[in-house]
């Protein structure tokens, strides 16, 4: 009984969390944040997952409207794994970009939140604590930055 109510706590801040969320900002209008998480899905597709079978993709938006995308690429040796983020800030490296604004992550069941996990958002921290972070959820999007998913994320040198 107990158990089921802490359920419907959380469910209850949850849902008054993407309440409070849904004017979030997106000063990118040429491309809306819709449009980055069906991106970030798309890729999901070309994920090689086949140890895990859970596919992810990510969109990178640049402050130049550029896109990005990275899926998970996994290894027989587990540990070797990339994430779908990684792989996306690793691609926007090589071309020569340093200024992701947004990212979009879709993974898993469609519909459902799959967002960047610790690691991930330590690897996004360094480019963008400011970041915005896309995610899919059963009602509307969830749009939240980087700060907010990991406060006080490690740098060597101080931020503002
Ligand atoms: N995965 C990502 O691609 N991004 C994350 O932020 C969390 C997990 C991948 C890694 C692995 O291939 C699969 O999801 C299952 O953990």
């Amino acid at each position: 009984m107990e158990e089921k109510s802490a359920m419907e706590d959380r469910s209850a801040v949850e849902e008054r969390n993407t309440e409070e969320r849904k004017n979030f900002n997106w000063p990118w209008p040429d491309v809306p944040a819709a449009t980055l998480l069906k991106k970030a899905r798309a890729v999901a597709e070309r994920a090689y997952a086949p140890y895990s079978n859970f596919k992810v993709g990510a969109a990178l938006l640049m402050s130049d409207g550029g896109i990005v995308l990275g899926c998970n690429v996994e290894n027989s040796s587990y540990s070797m794994t990339l994430c779908a983020e990684m792989s996306a800030i690793a691609g926007m490296i090589s071309i020569g970009h340093l200024d992701p604004v947004a990212i979009a992550v879709a993974g898993g069941k469609s519909s459902t939140p799959c967002p960047p996990c610790g690691a991930c958002r330590q690897i996004l921290a360094e480019f963008n604590p400011d970041m915005q972070v896309v995610l899919e959820s059963p009602n509307r999007i969830i749009v939240m930055t980087v700060n907010e998913l990991l406060p006080l994320s490690f740098s060597l040198t101080e931020r503002k």
